[in-house]
């Protein structure tokens, strides 16, 4: 099967996107609004089956991880403790000669919007000093719009889980080592967003803390690597397209002694997926020191009172999905026709089976119905009547459906249907309570 890899090929992404519903441009009948997409009826399942999968790895199945969901809008205090404030800044330009603004550090692979073959350094354009420029939302809370009353939208979800440290500790009576996770919307006022679902200035974040004794920050620090690689093996990206990359000293965030990021390969270049950092004590000790309130970690095992160390693993739900959708695209010429193939995992697949029967007549509809009601009890799927089968096995394998049910002429005598596997195009006959054990297995990998 060829895996088609050129140029274009982000934009015949966001083609299948928009026509199978996974992503559309947010306001579209508006002219959309940049850097802003909304989930359609299959990117919301595959985006809540990511969600969950992820979840389940680092909650569910462990004894030593909770889970919380912390409110968006915080003190506005709590952004200055942490130095989001002062530190979350890039570096800006302006363009003089056509007023587009660019990151200062990303001009040679920026564009130049009036001529787009060029970056900003050879387009002939005049650019301004660099400029810091925070990338915190800022918005009033109440009927007065004053400095007294500005508060962010929170730029990373981790803020939420420092603060409720005590709280979740004393209500679920974890000792350390143990961890705290939460999914949730986080919003950065990019300069440059980008490639589709890739950078936007409002996205999702998979978050977890992990408070630790600090003797153990290294060996915590490789636990939680291994742990990351292995939860993207699982979801079935072509591990020859992840790589680490370490932050050099000048590359850390202000909160880190350590960090690394998990990167994709993508049609646009090697990029960050997630990161996983030793944040140290930095952010426990700026909140104590702000506060006041007693934030060290005290039991029987501790002679003395410390303030734990955090390793944070901080993945993106968005960049997860692009990576899922690039890394399962593929093109595949049958009979002189281009078919698209999406091979997403059954795991996350927005719909795990279609059920069809292969004519409209001869009593297999009615079957075939029978077989999709007892499956939609347990799974997501689909049923369609309407056109050549072919057609129908067609619109599944590029919605992403792993497996295409077929009632025919033979199971009307036995009650067996053809199950056909989208990527290896096997098919095997099984009868309904055998398919119900065969989906459950494929779904729960
Ligand atoms: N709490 C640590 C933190 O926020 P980060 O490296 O700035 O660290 C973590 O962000 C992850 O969040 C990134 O690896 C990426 O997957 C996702 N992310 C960050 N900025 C994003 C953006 N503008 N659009 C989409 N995802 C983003």
């Amino acid at each position: 099967m060829s895996k088609n890899k050129q140029p274009d090929l982000m934009d015949r992404i966001v083609s299948l996107c928009k026509r199978r519903g996974f992503v559309y441009p947010s306001s579209e009948i508006y002219g959309g609004l940049i850097s802003c997409w909304d989930y359609g009826p299959l990117g919301a399942e595959l985006k809540r089956n990511l969600k969950t999968h992820w979840w389940d790895a680092m909650t569910n199945r462990r004894d030593d991880v909770e889970g919380l969901d912390a409110a968006i809008l915080m003190h506005p205090q709590v952004w200055h403790t942490s130095g989001h404030v002062t530190e979350f800044n890039d570096p800006m330009v302006d363009c003089k000669t056509c007023k587009a603004r660019f990151r200062a550090d990303k001009l040679e692979e920026s564009r130049c919007p009036k001529r787009p073959s060029k970056s900003p350094l050879t387009c002939g354009g005049e650019l301004t000093e660099v400029k810091q420029f925070n990338l915190m939302f800022k918005t009033f809370m109440g009927p007065v719009e004053d400095t007294s009353s500005t508060i962010y939208l929170r730029p990373e979800t981790a803020q939420g889980i420092y603060l409720n440290f005590l709280n979740v500790k004393n209500s679920s009576r974890q000792k350390i080592p143990f961890g705290i996770a939460q999914i949730g919307k986080a919003f950065r006022n990019e300069i440059t967003p980008g490639n589709f679902i890739f950078r936007t200035r409002e996205f999702e974040q998979m978050e977890m803390q992990y408070f630790i004794d600090p003797a153990e920050d290294e060996k915590w620090f490789e636990y939680w690597r291994r742990e990351r690689w292995a939860w993207y093996e699982s979801l079935g990206v072509n591990v020859s397209k992840l790589r680490w990359s370490e932050h050099g000293e000048d590359e850390l965030a202000h909160y880190a002694k350590a960090a690394y990021d998990i990167e994709y390969e993508f049609p646009f270049g090697w990029q960050e997926l997630e990161g996983v950092h030793n944040r140290t004590d930095f952010d426990l000790s700026r909140h104590m020191e702000a506060t006041g309130k007693d934030l060290r970690y005290a039991d029987e095992r501790y002679k003395e009172k410390f303030i734990p160390y955090i390793i944070e693993t901080s993945a993106g739900c968005d960049r997860t999905i692009l990576t899922l959708l690039v890394d399962g695209y593929d093109e595949v010429e049958v009979k002189g026709e281009t078919r698209v193939f999406l091979r997403l995992s059954p795991k996350i697949a927005p719909i795990k089976a279609a059920v069809f029967p292969l004519v409209k007549k001869d009593g297999m509809p009615e079957f075939a119905e029978k077989v999709y009601n007892e499956l939609k009890k347990r799974f997501k799927v689909f049923y369609d009547v309407s056109g050549a089968v072919g057609r129908r096995y067609a619109r599944m394998d590029e919605a992403g459906t792993p497996f295409c049910v077929t009632v025919d002429g033979q199971t009307l005598q036995d009650e067996t249907m053809t199950v056909r596997d989208r990527d290896t195009m096997e098919q095997t006959r099984m009868k309904t309570a055998e398919l119900i054990e065969f989906l459950t297995d494929k779904v729960s990998g």
